[in-house]
């Protein structure tokens, strides 16, 4: 019975899946560590509005299990020494220098917690990759805590999260499945049933399913290749649908009805976003060409492809559409973060068409409900594009949405909040410049009424003056 676990990294995988572990297995404790002692001292805080990632439900689950069973901490070490299972939820993102450079996931963060794990261990000890990794990575892992252990038994197993941000916790309390790979030797099954029994204090045996290790490192990749992949098929239809007078939601609503396609994740928009697709996609990409899989490795890296031409299409529809230039006007973003119910702007869109806008001398103003300024100027810093003065003369970040609006030549949803449908688009309207020009790069608006207002309205894939 294993009755101490931890968990090295307590980011947005990290903090959620302790937390709900922890909540639904009160006799276990559980420690979240990080070498971040900002992030910790969020976790630790009082005030639950100031834990260091907003997911609705997070505050309510931190409330209940934390210093229960559930504890925050920057002691790598003891937690290490403390637990029977170790999981390891770093980051591992695209690897930024040398081999691989732009397309392999950089692996040292997770190298790091290996051979931490193997200085500290004095007893045998489960290890759990929980971040997102290239097939056969626990190979690497395996061999590092074999050859630099005190003679500690390691056992390995795969269990990557499929939460998606902004509902991480209800995913995690009704996830579609859960997935362990392990060895299939005594021990491995041990490993295997130890970790299949903290998920079965919530989750049904039969969402349960384990896999040899390499199957389940992979699907975790297949997975993310074949969610981003559906939104590149339904945004590449988007501008068919622009010139031939079709409607995306309309195509996306008859094809969803068939059971073999599904009606989930054909939302058409100005692009994916998020920590998770490109990094993956790219790493997969990396991965068959490595194999020497050039085709495999062209069909999925048409996916990037795609999303990136589908950012750029947005950007370039405001220019053309406001007469070939913005030099100088206020263009309005409604939304920052890459998707809503977060504050996540990890290759948000709106970077991009920020980015593109700034290009054309734009004024951007900004309004995002969960995202602060300073990670909207970093954000645009990080793509070393501009210098910090540039990108502060250029964008200015507004806290409420009617100022934001005014006199605005334009507005760009770049999110899908839901407050932004429940504003007085009348009110936002007569304080606009005219002809008040709106880019809804997520369809949540109507885009009748919006033109019955008098808006010149432009959505993602639906057609213009095409009878
Ligand atoms: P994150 O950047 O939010 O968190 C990672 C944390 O690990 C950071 O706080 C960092 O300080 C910490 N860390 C790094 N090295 C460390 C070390 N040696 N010791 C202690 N702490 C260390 O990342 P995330 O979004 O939580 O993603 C983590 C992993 O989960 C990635 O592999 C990602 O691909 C995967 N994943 C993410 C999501 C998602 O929605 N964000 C979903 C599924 C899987
Ligand atoms: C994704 C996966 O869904 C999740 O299973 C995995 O664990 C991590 O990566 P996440 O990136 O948090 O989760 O959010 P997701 O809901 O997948 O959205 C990703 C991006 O795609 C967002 O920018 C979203 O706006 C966009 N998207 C999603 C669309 O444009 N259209 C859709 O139909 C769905």
């Amino acid at each position: 019975m294993i009755k101490n676990i931890c968990c090295i990294g307590a980011g947005y995988v990290g903090g959620p899946t302790m937390a709900v572990i922890a909540l639904k297995n009160p006799n276990i404790n559980v420690t979240v560590v990080d070498i971040n002692k900002n992030r910790i001292d969020a976790w630790n805080s009082e005030d639950l509005s100031s834990l260091p990632i907003y997911e609705p439900g997070l505050d309510e689950v931190v409330a209940e299990a934390r210093g229960r069973n559930l504890f925050f901490s920057t002691d790598v070490d003891k937690a290490i020494t403390e637990s029977e299972m170790i999981f390891i939820s770093v980051n591992t993102p695209t690897k930024t220098y040398g081999k691989g450079k732009g397309m392999a996931a950089d692996l040292k963060y997770i190298e790091l917690c290996a051979r931490q794990i193997a200085e500290i261990a004095k007893t045998d000890k489960i290890v759990v990759e929980k971040s997102t990794l290239p097939v056969r990575t626990s190979e690497a892992l395996k061999s590092i805590l074999d050859n630099t252990g005190n003679g500690v038994k390691f056992q390995i197993l795969s269990n990557p999260e499929f939460l998606a941000e902004g509902t991480a916790i209800s995913d995690l309390l009704s996830p579609d499945r859960v997935l362990i790979g392990g060895g299939t030797d005594e021990e491995g099954t041990n490993a295997v049933n130890a970790l299949v029994s903290i998920y079965e204090a919530w989750v049904p045996s039969d969402k349960i399913i384990t896999t040899n290790v390499w199957s389940s490192e992979l699907s975790k990749l297949t997975a993310n290749a074949f969610l981003a992949q559906r939104v590149s098929s339904i945004n590449a239809m988007s501008e068919l649908c622009e010139v031939t007078g079709a409607d995306v939601n309309e195509v996306a609503k008859a094809i969803g009805m068939d059971s073999r396609i599904g009606s989930k994740f054909l939302k058409a928009s100005v692009g994916f976003g998020g920590s998770c697709f490109q990094k993956d996609i790219l790493n997969l990409v990396y991965i068959a060409r490595s194999y020497g899989l050039n085709q495999v490795a062209d069909y999925w890296e048409q996916v990037i492809i795609m999303n990136d031409y589908q950012k750029n299409r947005f950007a370039k529809k405001i220019l053309t559409t406001l007469y070939n230039t913005v030099s100088g006007k206020k263009i309005a973003f409604l939304g920052w973060a890459f998707k809503k119910d977060t504050n996540d702007t990890r290759e948000s869109a709106a970077i991009y068409v920020a980015d593109a806008l700034l290009d054309e001398q734009a004024n951007i103003a900004v309004y995002d409900p969960k995202v602060v300024k300073e990670q909207m100027y970093n954000d645009l810093a990080n793509l070393n594009t501009r210098k910090v003065e540039e990108i502060e003369a250029g964008i200015s970040v507004f806290s409420e949405v009617y100022e934001l609006c005014k006199d605005a030549h334009a507005i760009a949803i770049l999110t899908e909040w839901d407050e932004f449908k429940e504003y007085d688009w009348k009110m936002i309207y007569e304080n606009m410049k005219k002809p008040a020009f709106l880019f809804d790069g997520r369809n949540i608006l109507n885009g009748e009424n919006m033109e019955n207002i008098g808006f010149v309205y432009n959505g993602i894939g639906i057609s213009k003056n095409i009878e």
